[in-house]
């Protein structure tokens, strides 16, 4: 991963780290939809540091790429080309979820890849089978962590968090307004998704 165990930002997410599981795992909650108004605000960065330093303490997480569209262009946990992802499981209905969940080479750490980019993002992950897949990780894993496409772009990120029951906003210095942050905190209150906090990505 890219942190250096050592620096400033690996601090930040240790403090991140902390604040989630003393004020949401040890609740009960075991899914957090990881959101931003727009693009490139560092919600994939958060979501796969955050998934790293939850494994670091022995909780097993499962990251979920749930921005299909991107086709993993920007996901910094890679994959060889051909594994298939969640895209191709709900396209094709003939994966298991067992299947569909990688080792990171992280110890407690397993992804779900995006897969292949599909023509129709949103009515894939309208289906069932995406709800059904989140409630099985959410059983089978400590934490399930799910990083979506930005909300700007794409409405696919409120039908994300309403199935994770919560989210957690990321907004970028210097990038994002505070506008748009209030704007999708209240989106997802009305989707009935607790947004549990803010990340402010500070880069
Ligand atoms: N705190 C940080 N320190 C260093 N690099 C960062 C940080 N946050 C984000 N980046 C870098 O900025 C770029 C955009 O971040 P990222 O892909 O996480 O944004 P995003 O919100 O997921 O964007 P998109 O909406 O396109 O999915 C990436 O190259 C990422 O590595
Ligand atoms: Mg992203």
């Amino acid at each position: 991963m890219q942190v250096n165990p050592s620096s400033v930002k690996a601090e930040s997410i240790r403090v991140l780290r902390t604040h989630f599981v003393t004020q949401h795992q040890t609740l009960g909650r075991r899914a957090l939809a990881l959101c931003a108004p727009a693009k490139g605000a560092g919600c994939t960065f958060v979501a796969a540091n955050l998934a790293v330093a939850l494994a670091q303490v022995g909780l097993r997480t499962v990251l979920i790429d749930a921005d299909i569209n991107a086709g993993g262009a920007d996901f910094p946990i890679k994959f060889d080309p051909s594994t298939r992802g969640l895209s191709d499981f709900l396209r094709s209905g003939d994966m298991t979820i067992s299947q569909l969940t990688q080792p990171a080479g992280i110890e407690n750490l397993f992804v779900i890849p995006c897969g292949a980019p599909p023509t129709r993002a949103e009515e894939l992950l309208g289906k069932d089978q995406f709800r059904t897949l989140v409630m099985t990780c959410m059983r089978d894993f400590d934490i399930t962590l799910i990083d979506t496409p930005p909300a700007g772009q794409y409405a696919d990120v409120r039908r994300i968090a309403s199935i994770a029951g919560y989210a957690a906003i990321v907004a970028r210095k210097d990038q994002t307004l505070f506008k748009e942050v209030k704007t999708l905190t209240k989106e997802l209150t009305l989707d009935r998704v607790e947004v549990i906090g803010a990340v402010f990505n500070e880069s």
